[in-house]
């Protein structure tokens, strides 16, 4: 018997060991309190799967913190960290190995706090299946039909529901059978295989690892019994072949490798392959690990493929089979799970990741959320923190890619705040869309560098940013006059003026604002191609719209001059009589009073309209221009 801590259970290859034991991975989940630390504890104490050593700690511990008077907490065993155990919940995703004589297990222990969406679904992207706590005296909650419609999500084909402290409503037959029968009527639209439903106490161990006295009504498996004896067929094995490259392992001249972990399937030496994103073909040469020469590789196991050819291959492409090869578009369709605080932006540029693989994308647009108490599609602008809904996405770059159904190795990403770095949803690929397929770049012979040249400038992208009233299009009028006489060649985009024609369907949302900022991009964009000098003047509140728009500029190109004039100015000013309006509630979302303004950290002009009039602001920006050569 064994039981050892470890944070990468994705690494555990699926092959039936020295003895036959298959491997089943399974999630626990429910809500905060439910007690699924304490059945997970329990399961590992009844079937006898503890050092002693841990037991010892976990006898004194109980003392210390234990929430069960003297009974032991098994909780505990799973709140490794002190820190954890001091807040009373669980935080993190804790992945435990163990094993009885019948199999070997990975639990993902996942936390059931709201926020947690997150780390739930970490642990099921890799489950075969999950337990669904219950407790007995609340029965089913709002969380336990997102939980439940989260793993069938992520490719969970069985389900446990486990009703909980049965203990505490007298092991009830007519409540049990009747929370079994709520849960199944919302559950059967979602089509698991199969779904056993246990009623357990995990503090008294009754229907854990042995079968209750007490629920002589029950006639079902122990929750031990069930994960030991339950057929859950693993596709991935069966999968084709499909290695994401980590990268190019070149220890000296005559070694090239690819180095990874095979996500599907198998390969051997000789097998042909393909890379994925350039069609080319090749054939294994060697396979090799740290310490030996393989002739074949299986699902989990991380090696390096030497080829036979010199083709190119870098992070983020796939060795896949010839005979099955993976989609390669830069537009698709996914179903996503939000997690963070601030909502999914339609038109928001992200870092998208998948297993080996990292781009820019965007949700070009949200088509539905899903209704998480009927499961229907919901029409939504935006998703909120644990909401799930199905989006087009665009890349900037293609990627290789499996649809999610097909391979769950393969078929999902992540997408990360691009400023602050933290990972914001999850994402499953549905199918890749069409009209990527059929839209190609078309080469054209006259370049910006020949308009440039015509024009005798340099293209630059001057964005204004400020508040509305800070005095952007006053001292952008200045700027645009004084260098129309010095004979350039320019242009300015005005938020109200482009209000009325190109992004006359946008309001004030965040949503609204953040299109409006992309769209604006795109023109000065094109303006700067056509070799014009772009002066932008939008309130664009967003800092990861301006970053955004920096990035899509070529390099020194875009310069950002905050027009910086206090809120209380701006009020005083008024030069719309708008701030009145906003303030007596007449407008909503109006900038500074009821919607966000981030101003710029390092700006490349920073103007104060304080101490300083629209004349000498806007030579302030010409000196600027001439003395970093842009001029
Ligand atoms: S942005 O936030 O999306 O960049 P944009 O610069 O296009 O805004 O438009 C701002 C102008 O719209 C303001 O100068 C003001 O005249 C007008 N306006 C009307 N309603 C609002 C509002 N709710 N918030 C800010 N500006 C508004």
């Amino acid at each position: 018997m064994d039981i050892t801590r470890s944070e990468k259970a994705a690494n555990l290859d699926f092959v039936l060991d020295q003895e036959g034991r298959s491997l089943l991975r399974f999630i626990t989940c429910g809500s905060v309190d439910d007690g699924k630390s304490t059945l997970i504890g329990r399961l590992l104490y009844d079937a006898n799967m503890i050092f002693d050593d841990q037991l010892t700690g976990l006898e004194s511990d109980s003392v210390r913190y234990g929430t069960v008077g003297d009974d032991v907490d098994f909780a505990l065993l799973l709140d490794g960290l002190e820190a954890e155990r001091e807040q009373g919940i669980t935080i993190d995703v804790a992945y435990r190995f163990f094993s009885t004589n019948k199999r070997r297990f990975v639990v993902a222990d996942t936390p059931g706090h709201e926020e947690y969406t997150r780390n739930m679904v970490t642990g099921a992207s890799t489950a075969d299946l999950a337990v669904v706590l219950v407790d007995a005296r609340r029965g089913v909650l709002q969380q336990t039909r997102r939980h439940t419609y989260i793993c069938s999500l992520l490719g969970i084909r069985h389900m446990v529901l486990a009703v909980n402290k049965i203990d505490l409503v007298d092991y009830d037959e007519v409540l049990f059978n009747k929370i079994r029968a709520d849960y199944e009527s919302f559950s059967s639209a979602l089509g698991f295989e199969t779904l056993c439903a246990i009623p357990t106490s995990a503090r008294y161990g009754e229907n854990v690892a042995t079968l209750s006295k007490r629920t002589g009504w029950y006639s079902g498996p122990t929750l031990l019994r069930h994960l030991e004896t339950v057929v859950t067929e693993r596709m991935q094995a069966e999968s084709p072949f499909r290695f994401p490259v980590q990268y190019v392992s070149r220890p000296n001249a005559s070694f090239r490798g690819f180095a990874g972990q095979v996500a599907s399937g198998s390969i051997s030496v000789g097998d042909p392959v393909v890379v994925a994103k350039s069609g080319q073909l090749s054939k294994v040469k060697t396979i090799v690990t740290f310490d030996e020469e393989l002739a074949t590789a299986v699902d989990g196991q991380g090696v390096t493929i030497v080829l036979e050819d010199q083709v190119e291959v870098s992070r983020g492409n796939m060795l896949v089979s010839p005979g099955a090869r993976p989609h390669v578009t830069d537009q698709f369709q996914a179903h996503i799970v939000w997690f963070d605080a601030n909502s999914l932006i339609p038109g928001r540029s992200y870092l998208l990741k998948t297993e080996n693989d990292s781009t820019e994308a965007t949700i070009t647009a949200l088509k539905y959320a899903i209704d998480i108490n009927r499961f229907v599609q919901r029409a939504a602008k935006t998703l909120c923190m644990n909401e799930v809904g199905v989006c087009n996405i665009s890349t900037q770059a293609p990627l290789a890619f499996d649809t999610y159904a097909e391979n769950r190795a393969t078929g999902n990403f992540i997408l990360i705040d691009r400023l602050t770095n933290s990972t914001l949803g999850a994402g499953m690929i549905d199918h890749p869309l069409r009209r990527a397929q059929n839209i190609h770049w078309q080469s054209l012979e006259i370049g910006r560098a020949l308009r440039a040249k015509l024009l005798r400038q340099s293209p630059t992208v001057i964005w204004f940013t400020g508040l509305s009233g800070s005095g952007k299009s006053t001292v952008a009028n200045h700027l645009e006059k004084l260098l129309y006489s010095k004979g350039r060649y320019t242009y300015i985009l005005d938020g109200d003026n482009i209000r009325h024609g190109l992004n006359r369907d946008l309001g004030f949302t965040d949503e609204d604002r953040v299109e409006n900022i992309r769209r604006v991009a795109e023109v000065a964009k094109l303006m700067a191609d056509a070799g014009l000098i772009v002066i932008v003047s939008f309130i664009s509140p967003f800092r990861s719209e301006r970053s955004l728009a920096r990035e899509m500029m070529e390099d020194g190109e875009f310069i950002e001059v905050f027009v910086d004039t206090p809120l209380e100015e701006c009020v005083r000013r008024d030069p719309k009589g708008l701030y009145r309006k906003a303030l007596r509630g007449e407008i909503a979302n109006f900038t500074g009073i009821s919607s966000d303004y981030e101003p710029p950290q390092n700006p490349d002009l920073h103007l104060k309209t304080l101490t300083a009039g629209p004349d000498d602001l806007a030579m302030e920006i010409s000196d600027w221009l001439y003395s970093n050569g842009r001029m």
